[in-house]
C-alpha cells in the first residue's frame, strides 16, 4: 500500500464517537439550482444583525505571513514574528509549507468533482442527524436558528480508530485517497505549528503536542454556494473555533473569510498556495487570554461559489484545558476554569455558532 492509499482495515466505527446531533436542514446548493434567486426567510439575517456586523475594514493584505521553513529551522526571528501575529491578529497565513501545489489542486479539482455530482450520489454519504460526519450541515440545534448559507462534508482524520469510512466517497475516484494524502500532510504542519506554539507558551517543545496524544484531526469541507442577495445572508456564522489550531486551504481567487480585528470585519485575501492559520480556543484557554481565538465568519458571493477546506486539529479528551500556572500571575489573574477537552467540545460542537459564546462560558464567573 502507498503510503496516501486509506487502509480500509482500520475502521473501527464501534469506537467512533458520534459527538453532536443537528437538526436536518435543506440542501442549499440544491436550493440554488432550483431556485437561484430565492433567499428563504430561514437564511434571511435581520436588518439589525446585519447593520451591526457591517463594518468593514481595508487591512487586509497586513494579516501577517509566516515562513513555514524558517519555523521548522528553528528561526527565533520566526518565532518572534509568530507570537506577534498571534497576539495581534490571532491568524496569520502560513508560506514554505512544504505541501506541494498540485497536491492542494488536486484535492480542490477532487472536491469540486464532488460537490458537482447529483444530490442522490452525493446523499450517499449523508451525515446521519445524531453525528457530524459525512455530508450535510452541523450546529443547527432549533427550529427558530437562522441558517448558514452552505453545506459542508466532515471527516473525522485522525486517529485512524476515528474514521467512518462510510462517509468517505467513493466518487470521484482517487478523492479517498485524497482526503488521507491531503490530511496527513496537514497533520504535518499542524504538529510542527503546534511545537512552535508550545515555545512561544513557554513550554517544552513537544510539551503540547504530548497533550493532543494522538492529535485529532477533522475536515470540514464547506461548500458556499452563489447567493442572489449576499447581503442577506451569512456562509457561515460569527464564531471561534474550539481547536488548538484551524488550518484553512482556500480558494484562490474567491474571497469570503473575513475576521473580527479592532471592531471592524477584514477580508482574509487568498495568497496562492498559503495556508491560513488560526489558533482555538484551547490556546486561549492555555494561554489565559493572552492569544485569543478570534471571532471569524465566512459571507458568500453574487456569482461564484467557494469552497474551504478547514482541518481542525483539537487536545486529546483527557487533556485539562484550564490556563497555564505560569500564564497567571498578579496582572494577569486566571479568567477561565479548568475543564476536560473532551467535554469542552462535545459542548461546544452542541451549540450554534455564536460569536464568543463558548469560551465566554468557559470563563470563571465574577
Ligand atoms: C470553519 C471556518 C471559514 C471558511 O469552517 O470553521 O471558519 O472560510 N471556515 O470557510
Ligand atoms: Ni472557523
Amino acid at each position: 500500500m502507498s503510503p496516501s492509499q486509506v487502509d480500509e482495515s482500520v475502521t473501527m466505527t464501534e469506537e467512533a464517537p458520534t459527538f453532536a446531533p443537528c437538526l436536518p436542514v435543506p440542501n442549499v446548493q440544491e436550493m440554488v439550482r432550483k431556485n437561484p434567486l430565492q433567499v428563504p426567510k430561514r437564511y434571511e439575517r435581520s436588518e439589525e444583525e446585519m447593520e451591526k456586523e457591517n463594518y468593514k475594514s481595508h487591512l487586509s493584505s497586513e494579516i501577517p505571513i509566516i515562513d513555514f521553513s524558517l519555523l521548522s529551522d528553528g528561526s527565533k526571528e520566526e518565532l518572534l514574528k509568530l507570537d506577534t501575529a498571534l497576539k495581534e491578529w490571532g491568524f496569520f497565513q502560513v508560506v514554505n509549507h512544504g505541501i506541494k501545489t498540485e497536491l492542494m489542486q488536486r484535492m480542490k479539482e477532487l472536491t469540486a468533482e464532488f460537490f458537482g455530482l447529483p444530490v442522490e450520489e452525493k446523499n450517499k454519504y449523508a451525515m446521519p442527524p445524531d453525528d457530524i460526519q459525512g455530508y450535510g450541515h452541523t450546529s443547527v440545534v432549533s427550529d427558530e436558528q437562522i441558517l448558514d448559507w452552505c453545506d459542508q462534508l466532515i471527516f473525522l482524520v485522525y486517529p485512524t480508530k476515528f474514521r467512518k469510512l462510510q462517509f468517505w466517497p467513493e466518487t470521484p475516484e482517487g478523492f479517498k485517497d485524497m482526503i488521507e494524502a491531503y490530511s496527513s500532510e496537514i497533520k504535518r504542519v499542524g504538529e510542527e505549528l503546534i511545537s512552535s506554539l508550545s515555545v512561544i507558551l513557554g513550554l517544552q517543545k513537544d510539551e503540547l503536542l504530548g497533550l493532543h496524544n494522538e492529535v485529532l484531526q477533522g475536515l470540514r469541507v464547506n461548500y458556499y454556494p452563489p447567493c442572489s442577495t449576499p447581503e442577506q445572508v451569512w456562509g457561515l456564522s460569527p464564531h471561534s473555533d474550539a481547536s488548538t489550531i484551524s488550518v484553512v486551504m482556500q480558494d484562490d481567487d474567491v474571497s469570503g473569510l473575513e475576521i473580527r480585528y479592532k471592531g471592524s470585519w477584514v477580508p482574509v485575501t487568498p495568497v496562492p498556495d498559503a495556508l491560513v492559520i488560526n489558533v482555538g480556543d484551547a490556546i486561549e484557554i492555555w494561554s489565559n487570554g493572552r492569544y485569543k481565538s478570534i471571532e471569524h465568519r465566512a459571507l458568500t458571493n453574487q456569482n461564484k461559489k467557494r469552497t474551504s477546506h478547514v482541518s481542525f486539529l483539537f487536545p486529546r479528551d483527557d487533556a485539562d484545558i484550564g490556563p497555564f500556572d505560569h500564564m497567571i500571575d498578579a496582572e494577569n489573574p486566571r479568567l477561565y476554569q479548568t475543564l476536560k477537552y473532551g467535554d469542552y467540545l462535545r459542548h461546544t460542537l452542541n451549540r450554534k455558532l455564536e460569536g464568543k459564546t463558548q469560551t465566554d462560558a468557559a470563563k470563571i464567573k465574577e
